[in-house]
């Protein structure tokens, strides 16, 4: 006899990812997705993310905690493929409840296989960073060396914190403290050696304070997951910093592209319904590397500094001053094939307009002819958004002609546009 097998579920996951260099305002799109959402996923990279959402009139700064985190509705889950800093992560939670490390109706749960960031994983950072001849220009939050020490396989995952006995976890403690102590001796930062004993009592301090939130999390996704809910997989940095796809070696230390998240997620492709790319009006960078559209400071028209004054461009997690330059549509187009983009999200409209206003006129780079930049010219004075304006139809022409611009090059629809930096300053076109 034949056994009956059970369709697949239809698939209802819905990944937000970056399309540029990270800061696209992916939040924001994250919120109004997991409205009606079951889970939401924080699936790769760590406290190198900044994000800050406005949930309610209430701005949050955060950089672990799923963007979700606010909404009592849904479920926040750190996936497996997120390195988490422990410390950070206690600040944030001590923050978000107002004064306690108690998260109340199981709202958040963090998957017993994400890695855990120790103290001397950022002095690592910083030693690599200054043995570099090429310095990446990193976050110096200790996110590569704890990758590397995954790859390495000696990593402490989330899990061993929850489940090790003593001995157990004195032993992977002392296995992964060697070389870095090595190495602090050699490169002469003795200072920064650490000892097993300081080691084991931090790890002792986060098994107590979080091993009610650590948990295979797979049941709990797989459960959603047979009854078609509506999951958000929420990106962290993006496309172009991706390890593999993004421009090595001045990258981030996992996958943000989308099957990269939903992999790390522990989600099968077969489940994805779609894929939202986030973009920015224009671009910005933190860190070095590779950016072809970059107007740097002090030239005669000095649109970099107006971009990033205009649209308050400073990292959130170093407030380091961000590299600001025009929309490159060379990079967006490679970055919706690769991410297989369903929809755009297009945010600060508001500020290129006003960007429009000051410069006198807008650029927008359509190829390259041998690595440079080649601009076609938007001729007209920006504009500014109306107020109230909740639909298409009420943005001013020019804006629109910059949205169908960015449509007819990606050959990708714009579904949702940001207007302002609320979470209700989004225009989502249902007829897309
Ligand atoms: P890391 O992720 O700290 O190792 O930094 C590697 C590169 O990615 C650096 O250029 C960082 O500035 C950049 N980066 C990492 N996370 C973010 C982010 O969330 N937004 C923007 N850039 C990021
Ligand atoms: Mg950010």
């Amino acid at each position: 006899m034949k056994p009956t097998i059970t369709p697949h579920p239809e698939p209802n996951v819905t990944i937000v990812a970056g399309m540029q260099w990270g800061d696209e305002g992916k939040g924001k799109t994250i919120d109004y997705e997991a409205k009606d959402a079951k889970l939401v996923i924080r699936s790769t990279g760590g406290s190198n993310a900044g994000h800050t959402i406005i949930h309610n009139g209430i701005k949050y700064a955060l950089h672990l905690l799923p963007s979700s985190i606010a909404n009592p509705k849904v479920k926040s889950i750190i996936g497996a493929g997120v390195v988490i800093d422990p410390e950070c992560l206690l600040k944030e939670i001590w923050r978000i409840t107002g004064d306690s490390y108690v998260i109340k109706d199981n709202r958040l749960v963090i998957s017993d296989r994400a890695h855990v960031i120790l103290p001397f994983h950022k002095s690592m950072d910083k030693l690599y960073e200054e043995l570099k001849a090429n310095k990446v220009g990193t976050t110096g939050k200790g996110i590569g060396p704890c990758a590397a020490d995954k790859m390495n396989r000696v990593g402490i995952r989330m899990g061993d914190l929850k489940h090790c006995t003593e001995s157990e976890l004195r032993a992977k403690i002392k296995e992964l403290i060697k070389v870095p102590n090595d190495l602090f001796s050699l490169y002469g930062y003795p200072e920064w050696k650490i000892t097993e004993e300081e080691m084991f009592v931090k790890c002792q301090k986060y098994k107590e304070i979080l091993s009610y939130l650590i948990f295979d999390v797979q049941p709990i996704i797989a459960r959603e997951i047979r009854k078609s809910s509506k999951i958000v997989i929420e990106g962290a940095q993006a496309f172009s910093l991706d390890i593999d796809h993004g421009d090595y070696p001045y990258v981030t230390s996992s996958n943000p592209n989308a099957s990269g998240l939903c992999s790390a997620a522990g989600i099968g492709p077969t489940q994805v319904k779609c894929v939202i790319g986030v973009i920015k009006s224009y671009c910005s960078r933190v860190g070095e590397g590779p950016f072809p559209t970059e107007q740097p400071d002090q030239t005669p028209e000095d649109v970099g500094s107006i971009i990033r004054e205009l649209g308050h461009e400073y990292g959130t997690t170093t407030g380091r001053p961000r590299r600001c330059g025009w929309l490159d549509l060379m990079q967006l187009r490679r970055a919706c094939e690769v991410n297989g983009v369903t929809y755009l999200c297009v945010n600060h409209i508001d500020t290129i307009g006003l960007i429009g206003q000051k410069v006198g006129k807008l650029k927008v780079c359509y190829t390259y002819d041998e690595g440079e930049a080649k601009y076609v010219t938007f001729d007209h004075s920006g504009w500014e958004i109306p107020k109230n304006c909740t639909n298409y139809d009420e943005l001013p022409n020019e804006a629109k002609k910059y949205i169908e611009y960015i449509e007819r090059l990606t050959d990708v629809p714009v579904k949702y546009i940001g207007i302002g930096p609320e979470d209700k300053a989004m225009i989502v076109r249902q007829d897309v």
